[in-house]
């Protein structure tokens, strides 16, 4: 693998860390101490940041991949095509959550889906 296709991959990964990351850091520690601090407001804001710095890690996460997918032709994979699959729920659930914002349960399952997407790209990287 040439250095411009393993920075491709690195810029896939540290999105993915920042996704993962942000899920668990937001919903373990953010959200129930200013929940129990009843600060609604700064709740909704911290919401609103994190929620455009997860955009744009989806944003490259999409844009990286797909190179990635061209590049070592893996369209045809079927790991790839369920992967993309369960990245098609996990942005119709994000839709849903962003109009009913207090349901737990789809903040859940949004990160079940990553996670399930996580492994899927490293059956892919590792040849499964
Ligand atoms: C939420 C979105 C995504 C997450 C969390 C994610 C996560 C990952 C992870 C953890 C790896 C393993 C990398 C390694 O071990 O070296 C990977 C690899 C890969 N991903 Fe993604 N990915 C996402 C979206 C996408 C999309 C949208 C595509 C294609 C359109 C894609 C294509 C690939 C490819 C082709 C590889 C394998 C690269 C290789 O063979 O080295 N990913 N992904």
């Amino acid at each position: 693998m040439t250095d411009l296709w393993r920075g491709v991959l690195y810029l896939h990964l540290l999105s993915m860390a920042f996704f993962v990351g942000g899920q668990l850091v937001f919903g373990l520690a953010v959200v129930p101490v200013l929940r129990d601090e009843g600060d609604r407001e700064r709740m909704r804001a911290v919401a609103r940041r994190f929620g455009y710095g997860s955009l744009i890690a989806l944003g490259l996460l999409i844009l990286t991949g797909w190179a990635l997918a061209s590049h070592f032709q893996l369209w045809g994979s079927s790991t790839l095509q369920l992967k993309l699959t369960l990245l098609a729920a996990l942005i119709v659930v994000g839709l849903i959550h962003l109009r009913f914002g207090k349901a737990h349960a789809l903040q859940g399952l949004i990160l079940l889906l990553t996670l399930a997407i996580v492994w899927l790209g490293l059956r892919l990287a590792t040849g499964g």
